[in-house]
């Protein structure tokens, strides 16, 4: 079985992740979408919260799971059984810093980088911009599942 992982924070979901997941899940047999468990960094969203969200809102591709993960990237790859990464390239000033981590993940373990091109229509999107324009009561319907929306709303009136 072919199975790729497509890892990240998810703090929380958006448009621009959904996409490449939906993607990458055409391509593979399986695909596994493995949230980092950042201990330094506090989120938005507990761990527990964004793999809900992310499985509400890949609830129709049959083949895409989630699951949360700490420490390597690659060792989580190998507990999956899956031999390749996929990551999504926003614009050339991601590829640097996900060049550094496709070769040190290859050379750590021989899991495959493979790099997708983000849906034009997402390609200055990340969930730290989602956070700030619902943070200011900007309208991000566009950018994020509406229930995501509504949970980014309550959560960030609350702080
Ligand atoms: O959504 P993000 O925060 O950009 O995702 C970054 C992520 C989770 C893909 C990256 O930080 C990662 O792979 N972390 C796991 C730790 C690891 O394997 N580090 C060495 C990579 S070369």
């Amino acid at each position: 079985m072919r199975r790729a992982v497509c890892p990240g924070s998810f703090d929380p979901v958006t448009n621009g992740h959904l996409d490449i997941v939906e993607r990458a899940s055409r391509l593979f047999d399986e695909v596994i979408i493995g949230v980092l468990i950042n201990h330094s960094k506090t989120g938005l969203f507990t761990i527990e919260e964004r793999l809900e969200m992310l499985s509400e809102a890949t609830a129709a591709y049959t083949n895409v799971r989630v699951a949360a993960f700490h420490g390597l990237l690659v060792d989580f790859c190998r507990a999956q059984g899956a031999a390749v990464v996929i990551k999504g390239l926003r614009a050339v000033s991601d590829f640097d810093y996900e060049l550094q981590m496709a070769q040190m993940n290859i050379g750590l373990s021989g899991v495959e980088t493979l790099f997708m091109p983000t849906n034009p229509l997402y390609s200055f999107l990340s969930s730290s911009l989602v956070k700030d324009v619902v943070k200011w009561g900007g309208d991000a319907s566009a950018y994020v599942p509406d229930f995501v929306g509504e949970r980014l709303a309550a959560r960030l009136k609350q702080n």
